[in-house]
């Protein structure tokens, strides 16, 4: 086989059949980050898109590989307004956070590498690192998000650490929020045992309850941090517009890295984006769409507090798309879902064990619900099935 060593990494999503569910009408699931596309601004798009390509036929040309200077711009302004010191030029625009995650990989890790996850984490931020082999160390979370003082704990104990990888805001899949107190503190630990900080933070204008956070980014005095940011989930994922904000060393080996990749992001989205920002108010359409995910988080939580079982917990997001379960010790929540759960009720949860970078002690009590995009009816339906199966299971 002439493959590279690296093609053993890349394997198929391990959810990915799970994800298959969706097009089964009788089954209801909650697998799925994808956001809700009855909110999708399309209208206000479609006025930007037919603009930008009368106006403009730059928009089909070619264009810097950090991206439409307007546009970074733009984005640098509100990064600005949260506390987070930059300009346009320490940013660099993105095929989506996630590509920013493949940079970071590809930047960081040689063969064997310690990255720093938290546990758990964001399955396509592994898929993306895997390809870089590395060996991951998984930090626990609490309720405010990861344990500094476990972490300060690794650290004394391991060199050379790369990056720790983070979803501070409504994490992906645990659902919980890094406290104000724990980013400064992971900001002054990154600056005393000399690692970066790879800040993704694609739902952080998805906040539902609660005072806002201020991003780890903006702590950083050193050039630490590098935060991912993206539109996937506030304005639309299918124009695959992301950003970092970086130190502009990272920035300008970002944009080294997107020139060897895809050279740029698509100008007319970049083009378009900028426009939308410009002629629209942005912050409004966010507020509406978080009002939309505030109701499904709540119906989700309600259901879920009146029909489960005391022994299921599950954490209650401040925003994002996502609530974590922890079923009893012991409780096989793979088989239960494979061998109760679908064939039984009908219902498809994503198993806790595929969001562990670290598998030395894989939890396998747990799942992830997302509420995203179902509908009221399915999501009460659904978290009642399930409900009902886990009380007749755990009796
Ligand atoms: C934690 C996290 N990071 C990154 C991404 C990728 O987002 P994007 O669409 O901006 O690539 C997602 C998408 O679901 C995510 O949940």
């Amino acid at each position: 086989m002439k493959y590279s060593k690296r093609m053993a990494m890349v394997k198929p999503s391990a959810i990915r059949e799970l994800h298959q569910l969706e097009h089964d009408p009788e089954v209801i699931s909650f697998c799925g980050g994808y956001p809700d596309a009855s909110l999708f601004p399309v209208e206000n798009l479609r006025e930007m898109y037919l603009s930008v390509i009368s106006m403009d036929s730059m928009a089909f040309q070619y264009t810097h590989s950090q991206g439409d200077a307007t546009l970074r711009q733009q984005i640098a302004d509100r990064m600005r307004s949260e506390g987070v010191a930059c300009d346009a030029d320490s940013i660099v625009i993105l095929q989506g956070a996630q590509q920013g995650l493949d940079f970071a990989g590809k930047m960081f890790i040689d063969e064997g590498d310690t990255v720093l996850v938290e546990a758990p984490t964001f399955l396509g931020a592994l898929i993306a690192f895997n390809a870089y082999e590395p060996r991951y160390i998984g930090i626990p979370m609490d309720s405010h998000g990861v344990d500094p003082l476990a972490l300060e704990a690794t650290l004394q104990q391991e060199s050379g650490i790369k990056f720790l990888y983070m979803i501070p805001d409504f994490q992906n899949p645990a659902g919980v929020t890094l406290s104000l107190e724990r980013r400064r503190m992971l900001v002054d630990l990154a600056n005393r045992y000399d690692f970066y900080i790879v800040e993704d933070s694609p739902y952080r204008d998805m906040r539902y309850s609660g005072p806002s956070v201020a991003s780890i980014k903006s702590f950083d005095t050193q050039g630490r941090v590098i935060f991912l940011g993206s539109f996937s989930k506030s304005l639309v994922p299918g124009m695959r517009l992301g950003w970092a904000v970086a130190n502009k060393e990272i920035v300008q080996n970002f944009a080294q890295l997107k020139q060897a990749a895809d050279t740029q992001c698509s100008t007319i989205n970049m083009k378009v984006a900028s426009a939308y920002l410009k002629t629209f108010d942005h912050n409004r359409h966010v507020e509406n769409i978080v009002k939309h995910y505030r109701h499904k988080r709540d119906v989700m939580m309600n259901t879920i507090a009146d029909t489960f079982p005391n022994a299921v917990a599950y954490t209650r997001p401040d925003g994002g798309m996502f609530t974590w379960l922890t079923f009893p010790d012991g409780f096989d929540a793979d088989q239960f879902l494979r061998s109760t759960l679908l064939p039984r009720a009908k219902v498809a949860y994503v198993p806790g064990i595929h969001f562990f970078g670290d598998t030395r002690h894989l939890p396998i009590n747990n799942a992830r619900l997302s509420f995203s995009a179902c509908t009221d009816d399915a999501i009460v339906e659904g978290v009642r099935r399930m409900g009902l199966v886990l009380s007749s299971h755990l009796s």
